[in-house]
């Protein structure tokens, strides 16, 4: 085997591993779930904040040109929410820093991703995918108290 070919090789396992603990640490440690995409016949136009129990929501949320449905969330510290999102127009972004959550919002197509708020704080989320002339005034933010 040429001495390149064997680089190459060991290259393309390393760092294939370095992604696959990447997603394992972040999955267990910094229990960022990974987007999901599910599979629905026809997605939801409402949107809705449910209470599931003490400590878990489920949180529907619609993108538009150019806001979020609902802008402002209220939720207690410690709460797990499972967040589905669509959009109703355009192909949107939907980014929550702190919590390294990171999801698209796609006409016709539900995405979901499940995230913990240990911390009481005011968590701004935003679209960072460009979707028209009021992209960068599309954001909206979760108190959590
Ligand atoms: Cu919606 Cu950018």
């Amino acid at each position: 085997m040429d001495r390149y070919e064997l680089r190459t090789i060991v290259l393309t396992g390393t760092l294939l591993s370095i992604f696959f603990f990447a997603v394992l640490y972040n999955s267990y440690s910094r229990k960022i779930d990974m987007p999901t995409c599910i599979p629905f016949d026809k997605t939801f136009e409402k949107s809705e904040v449910k209470k599931i129990d003490d400590g878990l929501y489920e949180i529907y949320l619609v993108a538009g040109m150019w806001t979020f449905d609902p802008e402002e969330i209220e939720i207690p510290s410690g709460s797990t929410v499972d967040f589905y999102l669509t959009s109703k127009d355009v192909v949107h972004g939907f980014h929550i820093n702190e919590k390294g959550v990171n999801m698209m919002a796609i006409p016709g197509t539900i995405n979901k991703i499940t995230t913990k708020f240990e911390e009481a704080g005011t968590y701004r989320f935003v679209c960072n995918e460009f979707c028209g002339i009021g992209h960068q005034n599309m954001m909206g933010r979760i108190i959590v108290k």
